[in-house]
């Protein structure tokens, strides 16, 4: 699959629920959203032929996310049906880690290779707040602990940076590497509907993460663990563990896009953000071609998103990064 900017496509993000167990402060709104109803969630089956469409295309590597991808049942049989499809290499997921000590072993089992956990705070006070579900950080440490256990590897850690709420940690996570085979990625926070206060207000760059790393210790930049990312990724000598940062808004990385996103309702997403979708979930249920519909996603794929920070202008009406699986 090569796009109209000859970029290669061969990587896809499979968001299986708009559901979601926290209320991140600059993702959901308290009170959730409007979820999906059951009928217009791909079942498992329609995932996987979707998935079974596209490997003799091209894909390579699938990563499931949410909303929370744990709190959709049966998880492991999903990732079971996917491992087994001839072509696809690597499959890895994006979660929360609240749920994680309770499914790790079963989705290690069943084929997930390694994750990435969302933890915006080591403080569990904090991350109480930030996450709005009092007492989720013991459970999210408590998942990433099973993950080391249960070997998935490498871990990377998500922290979306946010001025005045966990800015002043930068250094408490990086520390962290020095320690532990953690690969801790700071992310720049982007513009939504449901979070334009914060990222007008808190929006902080990556680069002025990187300078106070900088103030605490050399910095080599390293290639990075195994991976599909946009993140650039940094050592302090001799650490187990690297610091990466993932620039959306500052710097932009879209030409060196290799993805494409299926949203838990079946429409296949060129971009994360914009408009560009097509519905995938329809014409599978009528038993057609899904190729020609891939081919025109692919076509149309945009060179780049068009975000333009505190606004929601480039976000396509998008309200969560939930709602197309982040
Ligand atoms: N800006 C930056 N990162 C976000 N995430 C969710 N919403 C946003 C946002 N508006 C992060 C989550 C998770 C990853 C998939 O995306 O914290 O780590
Ligand atoms: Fe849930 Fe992830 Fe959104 Fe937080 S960022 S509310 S964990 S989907």
């Amino acid at each position: 699959m090569i796009d109209g900017f000859g970029r290669r496509i061969e990587y896809l993000r499979v968001s299986v629920t708009d559901k979601c167990n926290l209320r991140c402060v600059y993702c959901m709104p308290e009170e959730g959203l409007s979820w999906l109803r059951k009928e217009q969630l791909l079942t498992y089956e329609e995932i996987v032929k979707v998935i079974t469409t596209m490997a003799p295309l091209g894909l390579r590597r699938v990563r499931i996310t949410g909303g929370e991808p744990l709190v959709r049942r049966d998880l492991p049989e999903l990732v079971h049906m996917i491992a087994a499809v001839p072509g696809i290499e690597d499959l890895s997921l994006s979660t929360n880690g609240v749920l994680l000590e309770e499914h790790g072993e079963a989705l290690r089992e069943a084929g997930v290779n390694r994750v990435n956990i969302s933890l915006d705070s080591l403080r569990p006070d904090r991350v109480d707040v930030l996450s709005r579900r009092p007492g989720s950080a013991q459970r999210i440490m408590a998942g990433i602990d099973r993950a080391e256990r249960v070997g998935f590897e490498p871990i990377k850690v998500n922290v979306v940076l946010m001025r005045g709420r966990n800015d002043d940690e930068i250094a408490d996570f990086a520390d962290l590497t020095r320690e532990r085979p953690w690969h801790i990625r700071f992310i720049e926070l982007m513009p939504t509907g449901s979070n334009l206060h914060l990222s007008r207000d808190s929006f902080i760059p990556c680069a002025e993460a990187l300078d106070r790393l900088r103030e605490i210790g050399e910095l080599e930049p390293v290639p990075g663990p195994w991976g599909n990312g946009p993140a650039t990724y940094y050592r302090f000598p001799g650490a187990p563990g690297t610091v990466g940062v993932i620039t959306p808004m500052s710097h932009n990385y879209c030409e060196r896009c290799n993805r494409m996103r299926l949203t838990a309702d079946g429409q296949l997403r060129p971009c994360l953000f914009g408009h560009l979708q097509t519905n995938l979930r329809d014409p599978l249920r009528r038993g057609e071609d899904l190729r020609p519909l891939i081919a025109d996603t692919l076509r149309t794929k945009p060179e780049r998103h068009l975000l333009v920070q505190g606004s929601d202008v480039g976000s396509g009406g998008l309200i969560a990064l939930s709602q197309t699986g982040g």
